[in-house]
């Protein structure tokens, strides 16, 4: 029976074996982390993330082909082909400050790999990496392995949180780089063999390691830098009467540009956009490359700017100040269907706001408020290491509560901002809403998810991005 180790059981690490598990039954997954508490959390009935489709796939598979544990040195050592699907955080300190990947946990990984094993073993790069990466992993497998060979090959993951096991379940493509040597193709075809028995041949495509490495950088890069486009879009369509969506739909008919990826909105986040721009503005550096570097630096300006530029939108409608008023925020994830609040344009909202010193009461269906609390007191990419080695904040932001209603988050608020797009907020009783509020009564939707004009007839002041603008705005100074 072949025995697959996974080394990171987060967001990628856990859907991405499971998944394995339940489409190879005569295969072996171990998912193994250095978090109990994530650890347990997989053994429960309370999965340690909310992904929908997720606790149906792990229930089929957990006891019989799939385990999960954080006994890291015994799984490994037993696998034949071991994933790392750990953190690679933006690094805080020293070289490459504030843009270079952080491989501490990468490396440590391959240093217990090296450790332990005790026959030859494919090593899989799931982590998203810097180009080149695989090389230097090569080099700590090879020089502490006493004799025992290592195949290293990049299979980085495509999916999408919130859509993770559909995307798993019918992925675009699989992809695998190895090296072009006879051992590196037969790892190469080792690996497709455990792909092949859900996804269709043709969709799994091979090429070298750089390649496989540096695809997943600029497949990101890509669908950031379309979100950065339609948004930097959407603030000329403010100051010209046009429509972002309609514009949106014009452009994206196009066959050569298709419709994806072309919604306007406060900003995009997740763990994963920014860093990988950081991390290949970084590479583009290093390279000798600056004007390829300005380049994608771009995108994130503009996703810094779209953040601000909403937050002073807000500001600036209720009279240049939001001093003690109460605003309701509706979502804090950085995205629907999923908790996941990491790099959630909602925190740089916040702030924000809570500079202008805005007393917040924020409502998510799915992010507690000790996640919100750790948001809003954490410093810049310190979210992206494990769970247990992230900094303790006991500081509460005062300004800020967290309620589980959205009644009761609007309930004598001023101003509402809807930050993520959840179906919930298209459907709430906003004439209820809008008697219980302060007057004038303002609706700022940083995701386009409300009828604008439904709500104008209630009596709202509402500010849709990228949209014509209320007669309120028009005059209010906007630009960040
Ligand atoms: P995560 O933070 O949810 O999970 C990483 C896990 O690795 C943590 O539970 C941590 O405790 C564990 N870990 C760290 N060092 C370890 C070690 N030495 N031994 C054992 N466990 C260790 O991160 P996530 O989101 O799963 O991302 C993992 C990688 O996948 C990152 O490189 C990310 O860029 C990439 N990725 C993430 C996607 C996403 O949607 N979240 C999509 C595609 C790629």
């Amino acid at each position: 029976m072949v025995k697959i180790c996974c080394i990171g059981a987060g967001y990628v690490g856990g859907p991405t074996m499971a998944v394995i598990a339940l489409k190879c039954p005569s295969i072996e997954v171990a998912v193994v982390d250095i978090s109990v508490s994530r650890i347990n959390a997989w053994n429960s009935d309370q999965l340690p993330i909310y992904e929908p489709g997720l606790d149906g796939v792990v229930k089929q598979c957990r006891g019989k082909n799939l385990f999960f544990s954080t006994d890291v040195e015994k799984h490994v050592s037993e696998a034949d082909i071991v994933f790392v699907s750990v953190n690679t955080p933006t690094k805080t300190q020293g070289l490459g400050a504030g843009k270079a990947a952080d491989l501490t946990y990468w490396e440590s990984a391959a240093r217990v790999i090296a450790d332990v094993s005790k026959s030859d073993k494919i090593v899989v790069e799931k982590s998203t990496v810097p180009v080149k990466t695989a090389e230097a992993i090569e080099k700590i497998l090879t020089h502490n392995s006493k004799g025992i060979k290592f195949q290293i090959l990049s299979n980085p993951e495509f999916l999408a949180e919130g859509t993770a096991i559909q995307d798993l379940f019918n992925p675009d493509r699989v992809l695998i780089g190895g090296r072009e040597t006879p051992e590196g193709q037969k790892a190469v075809k080792a690996l497709k063999d455990v792909y092949a028995h859900w996804v269709p041949e043709d969709r799994i495509l091979t090429t070298n390691l750089w390649s496989a490495e540096l695809s997943k950088l600029a497949a990101n890069a890509f669908l950031a830098q379309r979100i950065s486009s339609v948004n930097a879009m959407s603030a000329l369509c403010e100051a010209t009467g046009a429509n972002v969506s309609q514009v949106a739909f014009a452009v994206g008919t196009d066959s050569r540009i298709g419709p994806k990826f072309l919604n306007a909105s406060v900003g995009f986040g997740g763990s994963c956009f920014q860093k990988d721009i950081l991390n290949l503005v970084y590479i583009c550096e290093c390279n000798g490359l600056p004007e390829v570097a300005e380049y994608w630096k771009q995108v994130i300006k503009i996703n810094d700017y779209q953040k601000s530029r909403f937050v002073n939108r807000v500001v600036a409608s209720m009279f240049n100040t939001v001093s003690n008023k109460k605003i309701a925020v509706l979502g804090f994830a950085f995205k629907k269907d999923t908790g996941d609040t990491r790099e959630t344009p909602a925190i740089d909202v916040c702030k924000g706001l809570l500079g202008d010193k805005a007393r917040l009461s924020i409502y998510d269906p799915q992010v507690t408020e000790d996640q919100i609390q750790r948001d809003l007191t954490m410093n810049k990419f310190d979210w992206d290491h494990p769970l247990h080695l992230q900094p303790m904040s006991p500081t509460t932001v005062k300004q800020v509560s967290v309620v589980w209603d959205a009644y009761e988050a609007t309930k004598d608020a001023h101003g509402v901002c809807i930050l993520t797009e959840w179906d919930e907020f298209k459907t709430l009783d906003y004439q209820r809403i809008y008697d219980n509020m302060q007057k004038p009564a303002f609706v700022f939707d940083g995701r386009n998810v409300v009828d604008a004009n439904k709500l104008r007839e209630i009596g709202f002041i509402v500010y849709s991005i990228g949209k014509p603008l209320d007669p309120w705005l028009k005059d209010m100074p906007a630009v960040a």
